[in-house]
């Protein structure tokens, strides 16, 4: 039997449902912060990720779907949504247009990671990009639209908090992290060795814990930070304070992506094991320029669906539609036709197996519909369709012609 790949679900029944639900409450909230969606290409050129979430990052050392396709290009199945949204921005020359542009997508992703719980090599994200606006109350208004669809979705998080410096104090902590990572000698790891060279900050990040216990000493991004960074550090910290997001400082967050620049952050649940990070994101000020567009601040963040949908409170089920049913072979033409003018307004599902109405009110109770409409032969005599309010347990019988 051919079973699905390592890694790639199937995503049925029930967890659609939960699916279905994310992506309409995300959808919803994002359109009243007023993004607009987009949709990009699965596969992109690999040089595209090479150049934005960057060589020295696992996603691209290690974890690309790339592959030569017939024409001899280097292509790759996209592992994260920003780089692809960016490179359509820069495409449509929305960056020479200027303005404010704000885009909402979601789609599958693909990593080449090792599989465990909440881990997979095709899964899924909401994301949301916003370009053009340079001020750090857009930071704060993507946190805030993180928060607001957990909330919606009765879903309980820690938010951690970083920035990453700018062009201005990025160089002079580098050199400062340097030296202290040198004073450490051999005690590091081999992957700490290459990323001393490669980009020494995400050595912060590392999951050995001999490393971690030596880094505690490390000096922090946040203490050297620029003016400019400082300030808006402190801002950002002073808006979500104002609207009562809570937030815990994490120096060592650095994110698995090149392309951010100061405000970075995540959220994570205590409720779902080690891959803990339901959502991530940050500025990304550079990246545009790094794809060859005019320079255009931008930030962003990502979801990631599967990890959510065992922690998402769904509503209480609400019976809802039509379910209709003929009780001899004879009616089913007319329940037919009732069921398909029903449905320019309503869902309405058909039972073609000619059945008792007991069997027919347990057929209509198993899809949840409000509703359970029969025509037998009396009804058919009579031009007419019994129905059923389940919900108010009313019965009437209505004539077709008034349908
Ligand atoms: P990311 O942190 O790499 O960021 O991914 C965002 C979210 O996707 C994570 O918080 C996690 O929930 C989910 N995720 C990542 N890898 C996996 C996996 N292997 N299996 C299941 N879920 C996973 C980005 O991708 C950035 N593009 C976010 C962003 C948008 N930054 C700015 N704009």
């Amino acid at each position: 039997m051919i079973q699905s790949l390592r890694g790639m679900n199937d995503i049925l029944s029930d967890d659609y449902e939960r699916f279905d639900y994310f992506i309409q409450t995300a959808t919803a909230i994002a359109k009243r912060y007023g993004f607009h969606y987009v949709e990009t290409p699965l596969l992109e050129e690999t040089a595209l990720f090479k150049r934005s979430v960057g060589e020295s990052s696992d996603i691209v050392g290690k974890e690309m779907y790339q592959f030569t396709d017939k024409g001899d290009n280097d292509v790759c199945l996209r592992p994260e949504g920003t780089a692809g949204v960016v490179r359509a921005f820069i495409q449509q020359k929305l960056d020479k247009k200027g303005g404010i542009h704000r885009f909402y997508y979601h789609g599958a992703m693909f990593r080449y990671e090792r599989p465990q719980k909440g881990r997979l090599r095709q899964f899924h994200q909401f994301g949301v990009e916003s370009f053009g606006v340079d001020s750090v109350y857009e930071d704060a208004l993507m946190i805030m639209m993180v928060a607001d669809i957990l909330k919606t979705l009765g879903i309980g998080y820690r938010l951690k908090l970083n920035s990453l410096g700018n062009q201005n104090c990025m160089p002079d902590y580098r050199v400062k992290l340097v030296s202290f990572i040198e004073s450490c000698g051999d005690a590091i790891c081999g992957d700490c060795e290459r990323r001393k060279l490669t980009n020494p900050i995400r050595v912060l990040d590392c999951k050995n814990e001999a490393c971690q216990a030596l880094y505690t000493n490390a000096p922090k991004l946040i203490n050297n930070l620029c003016s400019g960074c400082h300030s808006d550090f402190e801002k950002l910290k002073t808006i979500l304070d104002q609207h009562n997001i809570g937030y815990e400082i994490d120096t060592h967050l650095v994110r698995g992506l090149d392309y951010y620049s100061k405000t970075a952050f995540e959220f994570v649940s205590d409720n779902i094991g080690s891959q803990s990070a339901i959502a991530g994101g940050g500025r990304y000020d550079r990246l545009i320029e790094f794809l060859d567009g005019k320079p255009t601040p931008a930030v962003g963040f990502a979801m990631g669906i599967e990890r959510l949908l065992e922690l998402i409170v769904m509503p209480e089920p609400v019976r809802n539609g039509y379910y209709f049913g003929a009780m001899e072979n004879e009616s089913l033409p007319l329940i037919l036709k009732c069921a398909e003018k029903y449905r320019q307004t309503e869902k309405s599902v058909v039972e073609y197996e000619p059945k008792n109405l007991k069997n027919h009110l347990k057929g209509a109770d198993r899809i949840n519909a409000r509703y359970c409409a029969v025509i037998g032969e009396n009804e058919r005599n009579s031009n007419s369709i019994w129905i059923k309010d389940l919900l108010e347990q009313k019965e009437t019988i209505i004539s077709l012609d008034t349908i």
